[in-house]
């Protein structure tokens, strides 16, 4: 058999670039030499590529037959490089342009979402570029979760229990983008469910986020190695259950291909379960929650690379059936 050749592309220019190195570190020793052949593209955090950069002309990258962009956040996971690939006409791994873009954007995301009818926590969205709200004050009783729109692990994100803490929630926001979002905060656990393409999409069994801190910050996801995972969460049939149908209805509403983590929140007073965010390209490493609920759920590490490249292939398989003029 003729082996795939496969790029892979990580680093990147967002805040997640370590985080994207040590995925394609994982990958790159699980991915089966037999049938693939592997291209690096590694993306500085200046934005410069190694050994060089794909191109944007259809055939002008003939070592290629799929790509897999490994980035997490901006200028990765935002529907930037999927752009890019859909101008090379280069199938690749994951979501498309417009399901990426909206999945960064959590004011849209949620938007999608409740058109969908899933459940999602009161919210405010505020744009700076359309109103002045420097001295506002909270719409929502305390606690409350202020984000930049468009980031990623909790960068930007503060929980605020007053007004003096709220103001300065909106200001390290808007730090980080124009354009923020304001939440009713939800005292309870936290879940997480991966979410694997195909028809139809299927969700693993889903793990609980027990973080050591205030909230699921960056710190603790990423530097203090303190928070605890419980794999499988502990729920009842009905709950995973719900869990799962939420998360493929996540998927579903903002148009995710392939594969996409879905997070939630579970209030304590009311039993009710949130659908938080979806992430599209998700961490990827060897102990990273999405491919860890695949493993718990019966696909091992290497074969979901492998189910999310061959999807990514029928994709485009589909797509040129497709016709872009008469
Ligand atoms: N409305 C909320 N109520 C309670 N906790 C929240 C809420 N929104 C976010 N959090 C906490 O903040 C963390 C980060 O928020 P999230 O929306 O997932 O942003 P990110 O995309 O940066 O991961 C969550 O994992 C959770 O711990
Ligand atoms: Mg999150």
């Amino acid at each position: 058999m003729k082996k795939i050749k496969l790029g892979l592309i990580y680093g990147g220019r967002s805040g997640e670039h370590e985080i994207s190195v040590r995925s394609a570190q994982s990958v790159l020793k699980a991915l089966d030499r037999e049938r693939y052949d592997v291209r690096e593209f590694f993306i500085s955090k200046e934005g410069k590529w190694a050994p060089h950069p794909i191109l944007p002309e259809p055939g002008s990258n003939p070592d290629l037959d799929v790509v897999f962009p490994l980035m997490h956040g901006t200028f990765g996971e935002d529907g930037t490089m999927q752009g890019l690939l859909e101008l090379a006409a280069l199938p690749y791994v994951g979501a498309g342009v417009l399901a990426s873009a909206v999945s960064m954007d959590k004011a849209v995301m949620k938007r999608l979402c409740e058109a969908a009818g899933l459940p999602i926590v009161e919210y405010a969205v505020w744009d700076r570029q359309h109103r002045d709200f420097t001295n506002a004050s909270s719409p929502f009783a305390f606690p409350v979760f202020v984000k930049p729109a468009n980031l990623g692990s909790s960068v930007g994100i503060s929980k605020a229990k007053n007004e003096d803490e709220f103001r300065a929630a909106v200001s390290m926001a808007t730090r980080f983008d124009h354009k923020i979002v304001v939440e009713r905060g939800v005292t309870g656990r936290e879940f997480e469910c991966s979410v694997l393409g195909g028809r139809p999409a299927t969700a693993a069994t889903p793990c609980e986020i027990l973080p050591s801190r205030e909230f699921y910050d960056y710190e603790d996801k990423y530097l203090l190695d303190k928070a605890k995972i419980e794999l499988p969460a502990r729920l009842t049939l009905e709950q995973t259950a719900e869990i799962q149908r939420l998360a493929v209805g996540c998927f579903e509403a903002v148009g995710c291909e392939g594969m996409g983590r879905v997070d939630f929140l579970m209030e304590t007073s009311t039993g009710r379960i949130y659908v938080n965010e979806i992430n599209t390209i998700p961490g990827f490493t060897s102990i990273s929650m999405y491919p860890k609920m695949w493993e718990y759920s019966g696909i091992a590490y290497s074969a979901l690379l492998d189910r999310l490249i061959d999807l990514a292939l029928e994709r485009a398989a589909t797509r040129h059936e497709l016709s872009y003029s008469l």
